[in-house]
C-alpha cells in the first residue's frame, strides 16, 4: 500500500504503508459513524466525507502518535476520526454562514440541498463525534468540548469583526488560532495522548499544532485570493464576498499608492472603516488582482513562513526518525500549497 499525502511521499515505503493502514481504518470508522436509519440524513451527513478532503487533521494525529510508545493503539484511530468529524461538522455550518457553493470539489451541502439540511447534518456530525469521543474518557471529552467552544468563539469573533481600538491583525491572529489552529493542535494532543506519549512530548506536539494550524489558515486565506477556480475545491473570493478581511487584505489596506487607494475604495465603505462585502463578479475579480500584486500579499507570505519556522524550531526538539521527517514535510506542505 502506498501513501502520499497531497502528493507528498511521507517517508519510506514501510512507514508510508503504516500511515496508509491507519488512515484507511479512520475512513472505515468515519463512514460507519455517519450512517443513520434515516436515509436522507446518512446521505447528507456523509456527502462531504465522500466528496474528498485532505484528511490533514487525522494525518497529523496519526503522525503525532508515532512520538508515543504505542502508535498502533486503537485509541489513535478513534482520536484521528473524532477530529475529522468535528472538522466536518464545522464545514457544514461554515458553508451556510459563508454562503459557499462548493466544497471539496463538490456542491456544498447547503447548495446541493438546503441550509436547513446542512445545519442539521453538521449537528448530527457533532453528535456522533461526541458519542465517539466518550469512548476515550472524560479528559478527551473535556478537550473536545473546549476546542469546539474555541472554534465557535473564533467564528463569532470573525463575524462581528474587530472592536474599535483593537489592531485588526491582532484580532485576525486570535480568530484564526481559535477557529482553525485550536482543532489542529487538539489533533496532535489527541494522537500523542492516545499513543501514551509523555507530557512534555504531548505539550510540544500541541505547540507545533498551534503554529502549523495558524500557518494552515493563513495559507487557506492566501489560496482564497490567489487560486484559480476549481484548484482548491472551493470558490476563490468567498472571503471578500462575505466582507471577511484576511491577512493579505489587512496588510494591503495599510499600503499607500493608487492601487491601495483603489482597494480601500472597493473593500471599505465611505467612512473608511466599515467592511464592504463585494457582490459584483467584476469587483471581486478586480480586488483579487490588486491583492495578488500587492505588498500586503508579500507580507502575508512572510508571516506564513514565520509560523512554519516556529513549527520547525519546536520540531527540532523532538527525536529524529520517520515521523519527524513526515512532520517536516507536512510543515513544508502548509507553505508550498499556496503555489
Ligand atoms: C478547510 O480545511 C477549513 C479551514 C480550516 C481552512 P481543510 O483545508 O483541511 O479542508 P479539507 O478537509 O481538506 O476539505
Ligand atoms: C473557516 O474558515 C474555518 C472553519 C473553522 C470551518 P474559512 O471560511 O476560510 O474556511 P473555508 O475556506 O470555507 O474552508
Ligand atoms: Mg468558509
Ligand atoms: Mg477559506
Amino acid at each position: 500500500m502506498k501513501t502520499t499525502f497531497a502528493g507528498l511521499q511521507l517517508g519510506s515505503d514501510e512507514f508510508a504503508a503504516d500511515l496508509a493502514n491507519s488512515l484507511s481504518q479512520v475512513e472505515d470508522l468515519l463512514l460507519g459513524e455517519l450512517s443513520s436509519e434515516e436515509e436522507v440524513l446518512t446521505e447528507a451527513a456523509s456527502h462531504l466525507a465522500r466528496a474528498g478532503g485532505k484528511r490533514f487533521r487525522p494525518m497529523f494525529a496519526i503522525l503525532a502518535s508515532h512520538f508515543g510508545p504505542n502508535p498502533h493503539a486503537p485509541e489513535v484511530i478513534t482520536s484521528a476520526t473524532v477530529v475529522e468529524m468535528i472538522h466536518l461538522a464545522t464545514l457544514y455550518h461554515d458553508d451556510v454562514m459563508d454562503e459557499a457553493d462548493m466544497r471539496r470539489g463538490a456542491p456544498s451541502a447547503n447548495s446541493r440541498w438546503t441550509n436547513s439540511i446542512a445545519i442539521l447534518s453538521g449537528d448530527f456530525l457533532f453528535a456522533r463525534a461526541s458519542r465517539l469521543v466518550s469512548t476515550l474518557g472524560p479528559d478527551a471529552v473535556r478537550i473536545i468540548a473546549e476546542t469546539f467552544a474555541e472554534l465557535v468563539t473564533g467564528q463569532m469573533r470573525e463575524t462581528v469583526g474587530a472592536k474599535s481600538g483593537v489592531d485588526p491583525v491582532d484580532h485576525y491572529l486570535k480568530v484564526i488560532w481559535e477557529k482553525t489552529a485550536s482543532l489542529i493542535a487538539a489533533s496532535a494532543r489527541f494522537g500523542s495522548m492516545a499513543a501514551g506519549a509523555d507530557t512534555e512530548t504531548i505539550e510540544r506536539l500541541t505547540r507545533i499544532g498551534d503554529a502549523i494550524g495558524t500557518a494552515f489558515q493563513i495559507s487557506d486565506d492566501i489560496i482564497d485570493i490567489s487560486s484559480v477556480t476549481g484548484d482548491s475545491g472551493k470558490t476563490p473570493g468567498t472571503d471578500l464576498r462575505e466582507g471577511v478581511h484576511t491577512l493579505p487584505v489587512l496588510h494591503a489596506l495599510r499600503d499607500s499608492g493608487p492601487e491601495a487607494d483603489r482597494l480601500r475604495a472597493l473593500l471599505l465603505e465611505a467612512d473608511g472603516v466599515t467592511r464592504r462585502p463585494l457582490h459584483e463578479d467584476a469587483e471581486v475579480a478586480e480586488a483579487l488582482a490588486l491583492l495578488v500584486a500587492s505588498d500586503g500579499m508579500v507580507r502575508a507570505r512572510a508571516d506564513l513562513q514565520g509560523y512554519a519556522d516556529a513549527a520547525t524550531a519546536e520540531l527540532a526538539q523532538l527525536p529524529t526518525g520517520p515521523a519527524h521527517d513526515a512532520l517536516t514535510s507536512l510543515v513544508g506542505f502548509t507553505v508550498d500549497r499556496i503555489g
